[in-house]
């Protein structure tokens, strides 16, 4: 088989990362080898978001930045994949000249078969259909040599709750699950090829299984919990909603399953939650919360808040730093509102202008950052279960510094007494207790007790 070059970008979140994986994999089997650098690949694929207006505009100037490639090697095929491909189809053709093929998020399984056909016949080629072959999916997506001990596994697909801020109902289609043993043999697959973690995706996981009449998502939970060999479990996303009190009490049954959830609130008034249609009140996320930390009381609550949704008052949004003061997040995203297309809220009325929107998510920011800053440094002086992930980016010269996540998902950068970067293979994939010395905003300062 001829050797080709493969290059892939993705933008996005952890769904899309594993799709990349995916394709990746697939197209392995036709002789690509991934490469770092686009400049000599013989196919760029890039894997594009669509959540807001911002991470659609990373597609068009990354695309902007590829096009002297394409200029230069015109042999090279220039695919676009995901959500925006899956939203644009056929105008992304129109729209980017040397583009060779648009993809959909139902097409994984089918890009190496697009792909050979556009180096046959150079044709220009579009698959956005929304329906996916029988079994895709099903394939084991191990590849050795990355060395890692952290991954990602998408557990379902899609979303049905159409949120009316929301563009994934319309990119990734319907809501459905995949069967419970062959997401066991996945997650076996990679623990023995060394994986140590897994994170399992879903837009809802709550509601795993619940309209194929597959077991709950805590039933799967406690399933991955009995593999050997795995050290950890994580998910996202939960949706408020469904959060059952099975799953809560998963918190405090399974050994493996880390004490932090990721529980997106989105807004503290109940008027702008009625209008985002996510169907809980305030006060229910309150309960919810108060349930979690009275069952698993190290849990780490995080969450996404949007700001400037349309019609959200000066009083609505107070009441949702009001929120963030009840709670006390241990991590916050929040993101100003996009109008997205075919979102319901596109056509609400009583915008909150660009200014506004902005001027509340510096608020946002200032409000959690000091929570976030005071939590972390609660944390000096305690003992952390250190996943160990590798050697940190930023060790000062001549000291290694280790760098791993602690089971409330902060990150722990930290030093092994004796140790030097070419001890990697022995530590990494590890669990060490570190005691913890600084909390600093983004991460946890510490030494390993050994
Ligand atoms: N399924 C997850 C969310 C996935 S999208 C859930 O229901 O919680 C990730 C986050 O992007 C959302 O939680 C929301 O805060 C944000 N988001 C989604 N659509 C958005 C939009 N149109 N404008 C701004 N932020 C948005
Ligand atoms: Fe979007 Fe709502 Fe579905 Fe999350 S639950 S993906 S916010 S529609
Ligand atoms: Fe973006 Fe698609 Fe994920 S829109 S957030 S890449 S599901």
């Amino acid at each position: 088989m001829i050797d080709k070059k493969l290059y892939i970008q993705t933008i996005g979140c952890q769904m899309n990362v594993y799709d990349s994986r995916q394709i990746e994999s697939l197209l392995g089997q036709s002789g690509y080898r991934r490469i770092d650098t686009p400049d000599r690949a013989d196919l760029i694929i890039v894997n594009t978001c669509a959540i807001r207006d911002k991470a659609e505009q990373k597609l068009y100037s990354l695309l902007g930045r590829l096009a002297p490639i394409k200029h230069r090697r015109p042999d090279t095929i220039l695919a676009v994949g995901g959500c925006v491909a899956q939203q644009e189809g056929t105008a992304l053709l129109s729209r980017v000249p040397g583009l060779d093929m648009v993809f959909g998020t139902h097409a994984l399984a089918r890009v190496p078969a697009l792909v050979a056909r556009v180096a046959s016949t150079r044709a220009r080629i579009v698959d956005v259909g929304m329906l996916s072959p029988e079994g895709e999916g099903s394939s084991a997506l191990v590849d050795a040599g990355h060395e890692e001990i952290s991954r990602f596994v998408t557990i379902m697909r899609g979303c049905d709750n159409f949120c009316t801020y929301c563009v994934v109902p319309y990119v990734r289609g319907r809501e459905t699950s995949r069967p419970p043993d062959e997401i066991i043999t996945e997650i076996r697959d990679l623990v023995a090829a060394g994986v140590r973690e897994v994170t399992l995706l879903g837009q809802n996981v709550n509601s795993y299984g619940n309209k194929e009449g597959l077991i709950s998502f805590a039933e799967l939970l406690a399933q991955v919990d009995a593999i050997a060999g795995l050290a950890r479990i994580r998910f996202t996303t939960s949706h408020p909603k469904d959060l059952s009190d099975a799953l809560i009490d998963a918190f405090a049954g399974l050994k493996k399953l880390c004490p932090h959830i990721h529980l997106p609130v989105q807004s503290g008034a109940n008027t702008v939650l009625r209008r985002m249609h996510r169907r809980y009140t305030r006060e229910i996320y309150i309960d919810r919360v108060a349930r979690l930390r009275e069952k698993c009381p190290d849990i780490a609550v995080t969450s996404d808040i949007i700001a400037g949704f349309p019609g959200e008052t000066e009083a609505d949004f107070q009441m949702t730093l009001d929120l963030i003061e009840t709670i006390r997040f241990d991590g916050l995203f929040a993101f100003k509102y996009s109008d997205r297309p075919n979102a319901r809220a596109r056509d609400y009325p009583d915008k909150v202008p660009e200014a506004e929107k902005s001027r509340r998510l510096q608020a946002l920011f200032a409000v959690q950052e000091g929570i976030t800053l005071s939590k972390n440094r609660a944390l000096e002086g305690t003992r952390q279960i250190v996943l160990v992930e590798g050697v940190s980016r930023h060790s000062p010269a001549g000291a290694v510094q280790w760098t791993g996540r602690a089971p409330g998902n902060q990150i722990v950068n930290f030093s092994i007494p004796g140790t030097t970067a070419a001890d990697r293979q022995q530590w990494v994939g590890r669990e060490v207790a570190v005691g913890i010395e600084k909390g600093l905003l983004h991460s946890l300062l510490g030494n390993a007790l050994l």
